[in-house]
């Protein structure tokens, strides 16, 4: 299968300024979710490889997919200034090439962009060993005026602006729902509650791979 990518410029060009630009919240929330991991990962949408400073060096292997074209190149040179071995390739969950099943898979701030949620999230079982874990550490949908302004987000410029990100997204029903078993999780806010933003509310979480 021919790797997928995407060129959309405009995201790329405000995501390359703001994780260039990240609060000590969000740089904690990576430690946080990338934790305790070891031997060989699939981070899925690496961006501009900012979790990639983060890995414990028990980690022997990161396959980091990136598929914007912008983007790949920045990965790449945080990859070369990272602990542990990264190796970035340029592709879409949905056309990575053939792998060697691993032993964790890494998920931030994607699960909103892909088109698929629940058919990625299927595929990110089956690439794991048995026991292994997904790592999650993603904006989910919210009640109250934020979720009407989420759903209004998503209906009109967000996803065109943002990389096809989706705000209004139950991401970790659709985690469980691909089988998956969610150990710890917990949700956490990484704006004030008054920002009016459709992204504030995240879930970090580990999810063992289900039969
Ligand atoms: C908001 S950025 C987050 C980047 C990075 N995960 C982080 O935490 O900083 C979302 C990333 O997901 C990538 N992406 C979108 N759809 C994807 C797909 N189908 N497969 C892999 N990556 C995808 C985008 O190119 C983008 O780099």
């Amino acid at each position: 299968m021919t790797a997928q990518t995407f060129d959309h410029p405009f995201f790329a060009r405000i995501w390359t300024v703001m994780s260039a630009h990240e609060s000590g919240v969000m740089k904690k929330m990576r430690t946080e979710n990338l934790a305790g991991l070891s031997g060989r990962v699939l981070e899925v949408g690496a961006g501009t490889g900012t979790n990639f400073a983060f890995y414990p060096d028990t980690v022997t292997e990161v396959v980091a997919l990136e598929p914007e074209t912008r983007l790949a190149p920045l990965a790449r040179e945080a990859a070369a200034a990272a602990p542990v071995p990264v190796t970035v390739i340029e592709s879409t969950i949905e056309t990575m090439p053939a792998a060697e099943p691993f032993d964790a898979v890494v998920c931030s701030l994607v699960l909103c962009s892909v088109d698929d949620p629940d058919g990625v999230l299927h595929q990110l079982n089956s690439v794991l060993k048995p026991g292994g874990e997904l790592r999650y550490f993603e904006h989910v949908a919210t009640e109250g005026w934020r979720g009407g302004l989420q759903r209004l987000a998503d209906a009109t410029i967000w996803p065109r602006m943002a990389g096809n990100c989706h705000t209004h997204r139950d991401t970790e029903r659709a985690i469980a729902g691909a089988g998956f078993t969610i150990g710890t999780a917990r949700r956490a806010a990484t704006f004030p509650a008054w920002v009016p933003l459709p992204v504030q509310e995240v879930a970090l979480g580990r999810a063992v791979k289900g039969g």
